[in-house]
């Protein structure tokens, strides 16, 4: 299937590789603080084996599919607390308008009760997001946020700000802003630049939610890693940002937001109990909540 926008760029295989993350973890992981039922629905069927193999503990022969099973097992390890720490975040905060940027295969506006009186703005990429509308109607999933409006915007070249405002954003009320898994997608600049963008739609009462990466050389090396062994899923998607939790507060601070909580996913998961093999990836993982000023 062609996956690719007018632009050439193909929709993300990282937000594939999440959502597979998540549906392995479904029923099995954390129960009680997280679940996802809808994640396993957006998949297609040789997306949906690998989680199949991955559930049943049983990793295929040959190095490349190999390399594929561990990325899907490591990236449910991850997926875990990232997904109970912002869920969290968004029920003591869900009400009027929620902002998913880099939305991906998110499923929050499908499965978060705690939406129904939230009108949701999808943000993504223009390939990622028709790819992702693609498979909602295949799944035939209802929302259950009051409703859903999808706005394609490349962070790199098009105005978040005007593409919001055309969407029918209200910059007069507040907005809970949810930036989870991009931010590393990102240069500096762009990071920079989506974050004065969505201060310039924030009103008082606005809260932003930021998953984002802390350097780490282990980690580093382990995406390296996967590049080298030509691993498909995360190759054409190199990280370009990575933030101390002191740049980012000071970034955050810089752009009139204060840093509420910054937490590592590693204390996370073991606060739930989860698995923690990817110990590397777990410890520079960081979900940021930061109020407007
Ligand atoms: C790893 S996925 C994360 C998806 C989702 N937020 C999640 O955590 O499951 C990265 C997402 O960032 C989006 N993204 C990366 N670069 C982008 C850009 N320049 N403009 C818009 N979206 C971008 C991709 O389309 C993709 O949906």
């Amino acid at each position: 299937m062609d996956s690719t926008h007018g632009n050439g760029r193909a929709a993300s295989r990282t937000a594939v590789l999440v959502c597979q993350g998540r549906a392995v973890a479904d029923g099995r992981t954390a129960t009680g603080r997280f679940a996802d039922p809808v994640a396993v629905r957006l998949l297609r069927p040789a997306e949906r084996a690998v989680v199949d193999a991955v559930r049943a503990g049983t990793p295929p022969q040959g190095w490349q599919a190999r390399t594929g099973y561990e990325s899907v097992r490591a990236c449910a390890e991850v997926a875990v607390p990232r997904t109970v720490a912002i869920d969290e975040a968004l029920r003591e905060r869900a009400d009027g308008q929620l902002v998913v940027l880099g939305a991906g295969l998110d499923t929050r506006a499908w499965r978060l009760a705690a939406l129904a009186g939230t009108d949701v703005w999808e943000v993504d990429h223009p390939a990622s997001q028709q790819d992702k509308r693609r498979r909602l109607a295949d799944a035939e999933v209802r929302p259950v946020a009051r409703s859903v409006r999808f706005t394609p915007v490349d962070f790199a070249v098009d105005d978040l700000g005007a593409a919001l405002a055309a969407a029918g954003h209200d910059a007069a009320a507040p907005t809970t802003w949810l930036w989870e898994g991009v931010v590393p997608y990102l240069t500096r600049d762009q990071v920079r630049a989506t974050l004065a963008a969505l201060t310039a739609r924030s009103a008082p009462g606005s809260t932003l939610v930021l998953n984002y990466q802390a350097p780490s050389a282990a980690a580093t090396a382990g995406r390296l890693l996967t590049r080298l062994l030509r691993n498909s899923i995360t190759a054409g998607e190199p990280w370009r940002s990575r933030w101390r939790p002191e740049r980012m507060a000071a970034l955050l601070a810089e752009h009139g937001l204060r840093t509420r909580s910054d937490r590592d996913l590693l204390t996370l998961a073991r606060s739930l109990d989860t698995p923690v093999a990817t110990r590397a990836s777990l410890r520079s993982g960081r979900v940021a909540v930061a109020e407007l000023a």
